[in-house]
């Protein structure tokens, strides 16, 4: 073997490996992303049968399991919501950065609701809230309907 062919072979192999550790890690913030918006969907359910129940119990653990996902939302996805975009990534960020404030300000407004009034029709609206923001960014950064 020539050793200009072996140092370009030798060199082909380590882009191809440092390629399999980015898609690697791009797994993980994946599953890492995946959890989060498991733990978004949860949240919102026991929100949604805390209205329709009248069981105020569940909005208050709603906003906690809420809460405690959006945690650091842009330290710990962004990057990977940015990959979800590549043809304008800054607007993944945007989006990622907005919606996590609006899910915050609309957290807020529900627990407010919940300790300071009956008012099923505001906590209903702090609801609706959050939930546009799921869907605003679901429209952007994700993929079509997926088939299982
Ligand atoms: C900033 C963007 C963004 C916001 C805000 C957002 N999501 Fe997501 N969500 C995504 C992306 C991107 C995916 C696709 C992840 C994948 O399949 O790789 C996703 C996927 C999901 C999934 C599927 C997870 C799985 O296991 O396949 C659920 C459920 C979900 N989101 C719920 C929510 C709920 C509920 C909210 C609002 C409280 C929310 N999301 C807000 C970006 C977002």
């Amino acid at each position: 073997m020539s050793k200009t062919f072996s140092i370009l072979l030798a060199s082909m192999l380590a882009v191809s490996f440092s390629a399999a550790e980015v898609s690697k890690s791009d797994l993980a913030s994946n599953t890492r992303l995946k959890n989060t918006m498991r733990k978004f969907a949860t949240g919102l359910d026991q929100i949604q049968k805390g209205i329709i129940y009248n069981k105020r119990e569940k909005i208050e653990i709603g906003v906690r399991v809420i809460r405690q996902a959006k945690r650091n939302f842009f330290k710990r996805h962004g990057e990977i919501l940015k990959k979800k975009l590549p043809d304008d990534p800054k607007f993944a960020a945007y989006l990622a950065k907005s919606s996590a404030e609006r899910i915050n300000k609309y957290i807020n407004m529900m627990s407010d609701q919940i300790n300071t009034s009956h008012d099923f029709s505001k906590i209903a609206a702090a609801y609706t809230g959050i939930f546009n923001q799921c869907v605003g960014c679901h429209q952007h950064l994700r993929k079509n309907f997926t088939e299982d």
